[in-house]
């Protein structure tokens, strides 16, 4: 049987869907034995209609029309955003048809709804597009890996950002002018803030937390913080202490509860994950029957990801009239746990004025909440300019070291908020 399918949406990753499914449709059934048959196109924009040169194919500006179609078997939403990707997902679900979507920002927010409507109309809503493109970690999590606890997982799941961090790195950029770069290679979110400040790996992390964990892991209980306070003196000192700095997801399985975080990362440089470059994403595993796994490629761009949505389009029609599995299974309730208990290793940066005794009285202040230093070292500076102060700690808790910080910057020597950065 031919699977009709039907995209809403033909820009970047619809456009590309589109031409996979035209190019590559005896590919696609060659090695998976299944047809997928491009029915029906939906976009506003006449121009990148046009472009595509749907032959055989029905293109409209409806996308009601393209749900109602009875050509129509799966329908992909690809229009990105809350409003009206959510009421086009639901209206289709509610049809009786499979959706395929890239959406991660939709299904971090509204996912709980949305698997209801699926698992209620007996159809499947699959996503393996929306958390670290052509990576098929959904499906790992979901069945490689299907006999595993997973204990942790580290992800760089943000392309921008790890752009960002590896131009500022490698190359010495700034890093306005590497967000620039990385806005013209066409990864970046228009506008940009929710790659710089963490919220589209925050998107991905409730995904993968909420999978991992059978659980539903609230969004905004995830703690995240973005690299925008990342300087090139961060950088280079990280480099000369043996770490990269990543933008990473962490979801890790501690006292019973889920840890689920984003933020800048000191990564050992011997650690996998240092040496990911770029536009590139990795996600690292442990779980306890298969033991670390590491997963690698593109996370974002045009074909990348439409080869995410059509491997989903290609395992739907597989399935045929099989059990439906739920996108989501929330069976368990886990609470989120609070950042402040997190127990790990610090980067600090102090910038001080440059007198006697100024070390003395940082150092007090740890001492004085329980955090122990593991290494110190200062800059030599020309005499008239601030001290940098860059220190280590051992592993202390964080609430200890945030009350540390904030009675340290309340020091009348401390020139500017000290930086502080969490080790992997
Ligand atoms: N803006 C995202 C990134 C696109 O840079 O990774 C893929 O989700």
């Amino acid at each position: 049987m031919a699977y009709g399918i039907g995209v809403i949406g033909a820009g970047t990753v619809g456009g590309g869907v589109v031409e996979i499914l035209l190019s590559n449709a005896g590919v696609i059934s060659d090695k998976a034995g299944v047809e997928l048959a491009l029915q029906h196109v939906a976009e506003l924009r006449e121009d990148l209609l046009k472009d595509l040169g749907l032959n055989d194919v029905t293109a409209s500006k409806d996308a009601h029309a393209l749900i109602a179609d009875p050509a129509v078997n799966i329908v992909c939403e690809l229009i990105g955003g809350i409003e009206p990707a959510k009421s086009f997902i639901l209206e289709a679900l509610n049809a009786g048809k499979h959706v395929v979507t890239a959406n991660k920002m939709l299904l971090a927010k509204h996912g709980r709804e949305l698997c209801e409507a699926a698992v209620k109309n007996n159809v499947e809503l699959r996503y393996e597009a929306a958390v670290a493109g052509t990576i098929p970690i959904i499906k790992t999590l979901r069945e490689s890996l299907a006999s595993n606890h997973i204990h942790a997982v580290y992800g760089i799941l943000n392309g921008t950002c790890n752009y960002i961090l590896t131009q500022m790195s490698v190359e010495g950029l700034e890093f306005d002018v590497a967000l620039k770069q990385a806005q013209m290679k066409g990864f970046a979110e228009t506008p940009p803030d929710l790659d710089i400040e963490g919220h589209d790996t925050a998107h991905k992390c409730q995904i993968l937390a909420s999978l991992c964990h059978s659980t539903y892991v609230p969004l905004d209980e995830i703690f995240v913080e973005g690299i925008t306070k990342i300087t090139h003196l961060d950088v280079q000192y990280a480099q000369e202490l043996g770490y990269r700095i990543k933008l990473l997801a962490i979801i890790r399985r501690v006292e019973g509860e889920v840890e689920a975080r984003v933020h800048p990362t000191l990564v050992s440089e011997q650690h996998p994950l240092a040496n990911v470059r770029n536009e590139f994403n990795a996600i690292y595993v442990e779980s306890d029957m298969a033991g670390a796994t590491l997963y690698y490629g593109r996370g974002a761009g045009k074909y990348p990801t439409a080869s995410a949505v059509v491997s989903d389009l290609v395992d739907i029609a597989q399935r045929g009239n099989g059990p439906v599995p739920p996108p989501f299974r929330y069976s368990h309730s886990i609470a989120t746990r609070d950042i402040g208990l997190l127990d790990g290793r610090y980067y600090l940066r102090f910038t001080t004025e440059d007198h006697p005794g100024v070390l003395g009285r940082i150092c007090t202040v740890l001492g004085k909440h329980g955090v122990s230093i593991a290494s110190l070292f200062q800059k030599e500076e020309d005499e008239h300019t601030d001290a940098h102060v860059v220190l280590m700690t051992h592993e202390t808790v964080e609430s200890s070291l945030m009350a540390a910080k904030a009675e340290i910057d309340a020091l009348e020597c401390i020139i500017e908020p000290t930086h502080v950065l969490r080790v992997l």
